[in-house]
Formats: C-alpha cells, structure tokens, sequence
C-alpha cells in the first residue's frame, strides 16, 4: 500500500481518508484506555491472558534480550517480558497512543516494574529504532488499527535483529461456521452493549468488532509477512481462529 497510498481507506466499515484513520484509531484508545483492562477481562471472560501467555511462551525470552512491545498499550506483555529479560535486558513499550501509554506506564510502576522497562511513544509504520536492534517484536490486537499494515511490518522487519523474530497476536477468522455465527452475534450485539455499560461509549467497540472483520485472514497476513521479508512464517489458530498469533524470522 505505502509507495501508492491510496486516499481513502477503512476505519472499521466506514470509508474514510487515508490521513484522518490515525486520529480515528487515536480518539477510539483516548476514550477507553481508563477501562481498557477491565474491557478485555469482561469481553473475553479472561481469554485474552491465554493468548497473551501463548504469546510470551512462543517468544522465548531470555534474559539480556532486547524486546518491543509494539502497540504495546497498557503492557500486559511488557510485564511478562520484563521478568523474563532482566537487569541486563530491555523491554520497550511503544505506542502511538499517549492516553494508553500513560495507564501501562502507571500499571506497571504499581507493580514495581521499573528498571528495564522504555515508554516510546511512535507509529508502528516509522519506527523511530536503529536498523537490526531488537531480538523480539510482539504486536497484540495492534496491527488491525495501523493505517499501513505493509509499511508496518517492513519498519519492524528493518528493526529486529537478524535472527530475531516477530509474533503478531491479532483477531482473525473463525475457521468453523457455527463460531463464526455465535461470534457475529457476540461481537456485534453485545460487546457494544458491554463497552456502553463499561465505558459509556458503545462506538468504541462497534469500531473493535468492524475492524476485526475487516483485518486480513490468516493467510492473507502470512503473505504480507513473508512479502515484507520475514521468513519461515507460520500461524497458530486460538479458540478456533477467532486469534491467530503468527510468528516470523528475519534471517
Ligand atoms: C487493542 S490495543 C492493544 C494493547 C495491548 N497490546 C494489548 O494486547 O492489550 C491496540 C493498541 O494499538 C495502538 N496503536 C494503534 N495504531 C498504532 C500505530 N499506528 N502505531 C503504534 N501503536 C498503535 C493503540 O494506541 C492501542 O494502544
């Protein structure tokens, strides 16, 4: 997409300018970012700490690793790996989003988190890092948001080490009929009910549930994976594919 950037792009169903989806994406995670923890518990009955530690387990950090938490938002994974990558490693947490930022900083201090952990506030498509830095890059329910998929995964394929690895954690297709019905039902009829009750603000999650739909299927973000270099991509399905967490190499 990026050499030709089209003008209009999607925003959930909607067709919107290209420019203007950021500062969509922004004002959607400025409005839940207070209740953006407690959202996920609610709507996912706690399965998104599943997928998260599948996650952390298939990344394989160890200490003295350098890690980024991209769209890291309030830092689930960042904590995990903080532990795991000790005094003398890294984890960078960043985020486009201040409001997010701002709640995962304050998070993780509560919880003494503090030594080996960098708040970087950047868009996933220009990375502001230094060429072949990092031995992990995980991206959790990030990259459906980005306006340039493609230019995002070729800044992170430009920023991990050789031999380092991406994993994209990320809604993706259901890969039976009867889930696909009840999770249509549950995401568009009631996670906009929950998000109204939770954070007064059903629009939020009417955007989640369309721009879930709208992300690319497995297949599809494997190609554009491997087109943007990595290699050796593979995916795993959770919960029937309603996540997908697919992991690749720069060599
Ligand atoms: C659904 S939250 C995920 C937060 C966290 N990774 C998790 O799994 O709980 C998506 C995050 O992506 C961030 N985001 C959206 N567009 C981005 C971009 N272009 N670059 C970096 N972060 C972005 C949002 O600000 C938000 O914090």
């Amino acid at each position: 997409m990026s050499e030709d950037k089209p003008n209009s792009t999607h925003f959930g169903y909607k067709t919107v300018d290209t420019d203007k989806k950021a500062e969509l994406v922004a004002s959607v995670f400025h409005s839940v970012a207070a209740k953006y923890d407690i959202m996920n518990d609610v709507m996912s009955f706690g399965v998104h700490r599943l997928w998260k530690r599948f996650t952390i387990q298939t990344a394989g950090a160890r200490p003295g690793m350098k890690v980024l938490d991209l769209a890291g938002g309030t830092g689930d994974l960042t904590a995990k790996f903080s532990k795991l990558v000790g005094d003398k490693g890294q984890v960078v947490l960043a985020d486009i989003n201040d409001s997010m930022l701002k709640v995962g900083r304050s998070k993780l201090r509560d919880r003494g988190i503090i030594g080996n952990v960098n708040y970087v506030q950047a868009n996933a498509e220009a990375l502001p890092f230094p060429d072949n830095h990092f031995d992990i890059i995980t991206i959790a329910f990030g990259l459906r948001n980005v306006t340039d998929k493609d230019a995002a995964l070729r800044s992170m394929q430009r920023v991990l080490k050789p031999g380092g690895k991406l994993l994209v954690l990320e809604f993706s297709t259901p890969q039976h009929e009867i889930m696909r019905k009840v999770y249509d039902v549950y995401s568009f009829k009631v996670i906009p009910k929950m998000g109204d009750f939770i954070t007064k603000d059903a629009g939020s999650y009417e955007y989640l549930a369309e721009s879930i739909r709208m992300h690319p299927d497995q297949e599809t973000l494997k190609h554009m994976m491997q087109d943007a270099g990595f290699e050796q991509v593979e995916y795993t399905n959770m919960t029937d594919g309603v996540v997908a967490l697919h992991k690749g190499y720069k060599f």
